[in-house]
């Protein structure tokens, strides 16, 4: 498939699982890609992966801190000349009870999902119009509408990521902007392999959250299919809404 040729895309969290595989698979459908992600190693991982090629660029970017994402946009921007896909993959997941969830921690899962989300929607807004087919696919979660224990600020963070999405998609869709989520759910990758429960979990708590579809988590291209419809030119009627891509864990 060629439906990503001469498409500019920037994907966030490019440098482990659901944004690896994204990045790998806009690749394979002819997309230049910017990826971004805190973790250097990561991204050397990735380009790895991608083989050699003059169609991935990579930069660190940190999606918490304003002027990191001012700047790695920018580039991005440059370096694409324009950009008409942003894929907002970029996430942490941090579990505890909720009683004993410090500010600080709040702060960074929220720093990080939402307003990580904003800020690099916020940069890259003007070169996606400039576009006039610009999609944004930002990253939401099974948690936002499926009850997930020891996960509440994780939770609420992908809750707005959902509320952020609808809002831009009314107010940009004249101005040929569509902005759609994926809620993946069970999928392996570094934050399912090490999700942090608390010791003293109740199992039975979380007993609902194994995918009907097995074996077991799916592989992060389960999701990166999705992306890649969703930005292409096959999701053009959609907008505003989510797929839940999660094995019917949640059925
Ligand atoms: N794996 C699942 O089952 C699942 C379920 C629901 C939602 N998600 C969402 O999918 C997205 C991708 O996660 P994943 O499962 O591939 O996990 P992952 O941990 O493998 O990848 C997340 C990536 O985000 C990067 N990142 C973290 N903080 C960052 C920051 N401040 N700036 C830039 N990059 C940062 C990490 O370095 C990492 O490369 C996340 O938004 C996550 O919440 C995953």
């Amino acid at each position: 498939m060629d439906r990503f040729e001469g498409r500019r895309v920037l994907v966030t969290g490019a440098g482990s699982g659901i944004g690896r595989a994204t990045v790998l698979r806009l690749l394979r459908e002819g997309a230049v890609v910017a990826a971004a992600d805190v973790s250097e190693p990561g991204l050397k991982e990735t380009s790895a992966s991608a083989g050699a090629g003059d169609r991935l660029h990579t930069r660190v970017m940190d999606v918490s801190a304003e002027s990191s994402v001012r700047e790695g946009v920018a580039a991005a921007v440059t370096h694409l000349g324009g950009l008409d896909v942003l894929v907002n993959a970029a996430g942490i997941l941090r579990s505890a009870h909720t009683e004993r969830t410090t500010l600080e921690l709040w702060n960074r899962i929220v720093a990080v999902n939402l307003t990580g989300t904003f800020l690099t929607t916020r940069e890259a807004l003007p070169a996606l119009l400039a576009s006039r087919n610009g999609t944004v696919v930002n990253f939401s979660s099974t948690a936002a509408s499926f009850a997930h224990p020891y996960m509440a600020a994780y939770a609420a963070t992908k809750g707005g990521i959902q509320s952020f999405t609808h809002a831009i998609a009314a107010e940009y869709a004249k101005r040929g902007l569509r902005a759609v989520c994926v809620a993946p759910g069970s999928i392996a990758s570094g934050m399912t392999s090490n999700p942090g429960l608390p010791e003293d979990t109740d199992w039975s708590l979380l007993a609902k959250l194994a995918p009907a579809l097995g074996p077991g988590f799916a592989d992060p291209a389960a999701v990166a299919g999705v992306v890649a419809m969703l930005a292409s030119e096959d999701g053009a009627f959609i907008t505003g809404t989510e797929i839940r891509i999660d094995g019917g864990t949640h059925m």
